[in-house]
C-alpha cells in the first residue's frame, strides 16, 4: 500500500525535525515492506507569508485534500504575529478537514527524570484527547472603545452538541481500543456556568455506554495540580480546545521535554486527511543549530502509521525511541550532548 503524504516543514526547527521524521518513516517502510510513502513538500510558512501576504495559497486546502495525510513541523516566526501563522495555516487545516480529535500521548521514558515530579516511568503514561475544532478558539468577538480606558473586549466560546458529543465519544472509543481503563474530563463548571455544565452533562450521558470504563472529572485548576502531584492517576484525559491545549503542553513538561511530545490531529472518519505534528513550536531560540530534538516529530510519524492501521510498525518506532533515550543518545533539552542527526540515526538503526 502506498500513501501520499503532504509535507509542510514550516519554520525554524520544523525544517530540521521534519527530515528526521521522514527518514524514520522511510526506514520503517523499508523494514516492513508492506507499505510505502510518497512525500511531497510544500514550503508554506512565515517566509511564504512575508512574500505573499498569506500562509498558503488560496487553494491550499483543495491541494491538501488529495493526500492521505499531512506531516507538519511547526509554524511561527518572530517577524510574523503568532495568531497570523496559526489562523493562516494550522487552524484552517484542522477545521476544514474536521480533525476534531487532537490526540497527544504522554509517557515518561526510562533514562529521563521528570523535572516536575519524582515519578518512575511506569507512573507517567497517559493520553490527552483535546477537542480541536470549536470551543474557546472561536474567532468570534471583537473590541470596542479601542484606545480608550473604557475599552471592552469580548471573545465567545462555541460549544455545539454535535462537537462535544463526538469528542467525548472519541475519548471513550480511544480508551476502549487501547485497553485504557479510565477517562477523566477537564471542566470548570463552577466558574464557567453555561458551556461547562453542558460539557459535564454530555460527558455523563456518553459514559453510560461504556460501563467498563471508569470516569472522573476535575476542574481545570485542580486538574493541572493533580497532573504534577499524581500523574499515575491518569489514563485518558478529555478536554475542550483550551483546556486540552494547556494539559497537552503540561503533560510533556512532566514527561521531561516538549521536544519529545507528539500529536495527531485526527479526522477519525477518514473522510479527510489527518495531520501529524509535534506539540512543540518552531523554537527560534535554537533554530539552525542542529540540536533540535527530533523525537516529537518522529513519534508523530508513528501516530500516522497507527492511523493507517500499521500498529506493529508504529510501536517499533516508539520502542526505538525508548532504547535511544535509554542509551543516553539525547539532545541538550534532555541533558545530552548529541545532535538532531545523531538521535535520528540511532532511532533508524534500532528499527529492524
Ligand atoms: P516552542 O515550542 O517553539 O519553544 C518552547 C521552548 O522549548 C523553547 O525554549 C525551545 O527551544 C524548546 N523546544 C521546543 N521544541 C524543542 C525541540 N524539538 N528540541 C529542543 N527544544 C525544544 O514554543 P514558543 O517558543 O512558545 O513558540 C515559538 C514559535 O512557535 C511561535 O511563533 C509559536 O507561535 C510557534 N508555535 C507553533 C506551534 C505549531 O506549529 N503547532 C505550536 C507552538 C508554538
Ligand atoms: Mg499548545
Amino acid at each position: 500500500e502506498k500513501f501520499k503524504i503532504a509535507v509542510i516543514p514550516g519554520d525554524g526547527i520544523g525544517q530540521e525535525v521534519v527530515p528526521a521524521g521522514i527518514k524514520v518513516l522511510n526506514k520503517t517502510a523499508e523494514v516492513f515492506g508492506n507499505f510505502a510513502f510518497k512525500f511531497e513538500e510544500f514550503e508554506w510558512n512565515c517566509e511564504y507569508y512575508i512574500k505573499n501576504g498569506k500562509m498558503m495559497p488560496d487553494d491550499g486546502i483543495e491541494i491538501l485534500k488529495n493526500y492521505d495525510s499531512i506531516f507538519l513541523g511547526a509554524v511561527g516566526h518572530p517577524k510574523v504575529p503568532d495568531h497570523v501563522s496559526l489562523w493562516g495555516l494550522l487552524l484552517p487545516i484542522r477545521r476544514k478537514f474536521e480533525e476534531y480529535a487532537n490526540v497527544r500521548p504522554v509517557k515518561l521514558f526510562e533514562g529521563i527524570k521528570s523535572p516536575l515530579c519524582n515519578k518512575k516511568p511506569e507512573n507517567i503514561d497517559f493520553v490527552v484527547v483535546r477537542e480541536n475544532n470549536e470551543g474557546e478558539y472561536s474567532d468570534m468577538g471583537g473590541r470596542i472603545y479601542q484606545h480608550s480606558d473604557r475599552e471592552i473586549v469580548i471573545q465567545e466560546s462555541v460549544f455545539t452538541k454535535y462537537g462535544v458529543e463526538r469528542i467525548i465519544k472519541y475519548a471513550f472509543e480511544y480508551a476502549k481500543m487501547h485497553g485504557r481503563k479510565k477517562v477523566t474530563s477537564a471542566t470548570k463548571s463552577n466558574g464557567i456556568n453555561f458551556t461547562m455544565p453542558f460539557w459535564d452533562e454530555i460527558f455523563l450521558e456518553t459514559s453510560k455506554a461504556y460501563p467498563d470504563i471508569e470516569t472522573s472529572k476535575f476542574h481545570i485548576d485542580a486538574l493541572v495540580a493533580k497532573f504534577v502531584t499524581n500523574p499515575e492517576y491518569f489514563d485518558v484525559v478529555v478536554g475542550s480546545n483550551l483546556f486540552g491545549d494547556i494539559l497537552s503542553d503540561l503533560g510533556p513538561a512532566i514527561a521531561g521535554s516538549l521536544g519529545i511530545a507528539p500529536s495527531a490531529n485526527l479526522n477519525p472518519d477518514k473522510k479527510f486527511p489527518s495531520m501529524f505534528e509535534p506539540v512543540h513550536g518552531s523554537a527560534p531560540d535554537i533554530a539552525g543549530k542542529g540540536i533540535a530534538n527530533p523525537i516529537g516529530q518522529i513519534w508523530s510519524g508513528s501516530l500516522m502509521l497507527e492511523h493507517f492501521g500499521f500498529k506493529e510498525a508504529a510501536s517499533i518506532i516508539v520502542k526505538a525511541i525508548e532504547k535511544t533515550i535509554k542509551d543516553g543518545i539525547c539532545t541538550p533539552d534532555l541533558g545530552g550532548k548529541y545532535k538532531t542527526n545523531d538521535v535520528t540515526e540511532s532511532i533508524c538503526n534500532k528499527i529492524e
